[in-house]
């Protein structure tokens, strides 16, 4: 046995909106943009779509059971925008909200703490044909949206999540368009990020204002060390420009309120005049940061690697099914780093999990041993952070469900839960087990 966590500590699964509830235009809802991206064919993998998922919406009341039996003291979701205001903006669809207030009722019954993310990546189809995150308007639309939302479960919330990941919307979503809105267009990855990233400050002012205010709020960027394949200049400055690009790209204006010197000289000509007093907007106190770790990137220069000519070389070792390498260190590293560059900010892991191909259920469990390693040897380099001086608040395992992986659709399985998609049975497997066993000694079972 090793040491506990600190106490209070908070052991959560995270999922989002569109990955896993289904019934995208049930009750009111207006279409997302990524309900319109998976219904575009040939976009995401076997032409699957978030039309049915896991069927959440439905069987919540189940779900909620068992992150009971997992003995969870936290669950992370998202709110899907285009439910509660169908059209993005003005008209609320009470219908939608109550799917919401409900579940955060059953939680706070449950005594597992809710944490919400406002934006996992499904835009309201409405404000997407309105230029989504191209157009400066988007952060009051999101400053309005987070309102409504506020207003109906701030408190029963406790802990609130502007943006997940919002490198991953503009590199996927607007430079490489693997993932909606699709687009290809340098020129819209940095204007994407700017507004993004106005938007959660919005949002953050907006809470801010309220009276009282119960609950926290942060933002969630996912981060990756970037090592350099080789001692040399080349391969050296390609990890400082990933680095830049991936990791400082949303960080640095959000606490230091200016972008990573090295962004110009990555996108060139591409690059925006950005007014001033946007970073007075963007640079607003944070009760929390939430870092989603999978993995790191080993990297060389090469200039066709793009935009930030940092190829990743592959290394001997253990890989998930999303070809990420699986490497420990590199939380402690990150959570480190976030401690180190922004000052001593509360942290949670707000992802972490890996994709493996699970053997089918057999007497009633799913054996994934590769998962349980990859959990305990993560809960153990948090530790070290926390060793480290770290202040870390919780862990959130991803996911708690197998569920819609993006533009891989239902081919990756990260759940700590099996979902058998034809009849929507969830199935513990045994890192569910061990996740519970590391639960119930706060993580000294490690
Ligand atoms: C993260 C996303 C999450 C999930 C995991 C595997 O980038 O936030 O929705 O897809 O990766």
């Amino acid at each position: 046995m090793g040491q506990p966590f600190p106490p209070g500590f908070l052991w959560g699964a995270s999922t989002a909106a569109y990955q896993i509830e289904g019934s995208p235009l049930a009750d009111g809802a207006g279409p997302s943009n990524w309900h319109r991206f998976a219904h575009t064919p040939g976009l995401v993998r076997g032409g699957e779509t978030g039309d049915v998922a896991c069927d959440h919406y439905r069987r919540w009341r189940d779900d909620v059971a068992l992150m009971r039996e997992i003995g969870l003291k936290a669950y992370r979701f998202s709110i899907s925008w285009s439910r509660v205001m169908p059209e993005g903006a003005r008209l609320v669809n009470e219908r939608g909200l109550d799917f919401y207030r409900r579940l955060v009722d059953a939680l706070v019954e449950a005594g597992i703490v809710p944490m919400a993310t406002l934006f996992h990546w499904d835009l309201p189809a409405a404000l997407e044909d309105r230029g989504g995150w191209l157009n400066r308007d988007s952060a009051d639309w999101f400053a309005d949206y987070a309102s409504v939302v506020f207003d109906a479960l701030d408190g029963g919330v406790r802990l609130w999540a502007t943006l997940n990941e919002p490198w991953v919307v503009t590199d996927g979503g607007y430079y490489h368009g693997v993932l909606a809105p699709g687009h290809r267009n340098a020129f819209e990855a940095p204007i994407a990020a700017h507004n993004l990233l106005r938007a959660h400050g919005a949002a953050v002012a907006a809470y801010r204002a309220r009276a009282p205010v119960r609950s926290a709020i942060g933002i969630v960027v996912n981060l990756a060390p970037k090592h350099p394949a080789s001692d040399s200049d080349a391969d050296r400055a390609a990890a400082r420009r990933g680095d830049a690009y991936m990791n400082r790209q949303f960080l640095d204006p959000v606490f230091l309120g200016r972008y990573p010197p090295e962004l110009p000289e990555i996108f060139g000509r591409a690059w925006p005049q950005l007014p001033d007093a946007d970073f007075n907007a963007i640079r607003v106190p944070l009760d929390f940061v939430g870092v989603n770790y999978y993995t790191r990137n080993v990297v060389r220069g090469d200039a066709k690697a793009r935009p930030d000519g940092a190829r990743a070389v592959r290394q001997p070792a253990l890989h998930t099914d999303m070809k990420w390498e699986v490497y420990p260190d590199g939380l402690t590293e990150t959570l480190r780093m976030v401690r180190d560059r922004y000052g001593p900010v509360p942290l949670y892991v707000t992802e972490n999990g890996a994709a493996f191909a699970d053997a089918k259920p057999s007497e009633g469990i799913v054996d994934d041993p590769l998962r349980v390693a990859y959990l305990r040897e993560h809960v153990a380099a948090s530790r070290r952070a926390i060793d480290a001086g770290v202040d870390l608040r919780g862990y959130f395992a991803w996911s708690l469900l197998d569920n819609f992986e993006w533009a891989e659709g239902y081919s990756k399985r990260f759940g700590i839960v099996r979902v058998d998609y034809r009849t929507q049975k969830r199935t513990l497997k045994r890192s569910a087990l061990a996740y519970r066993d590391i639960i119930q000694s706060n993580g000294a079972a490690v």
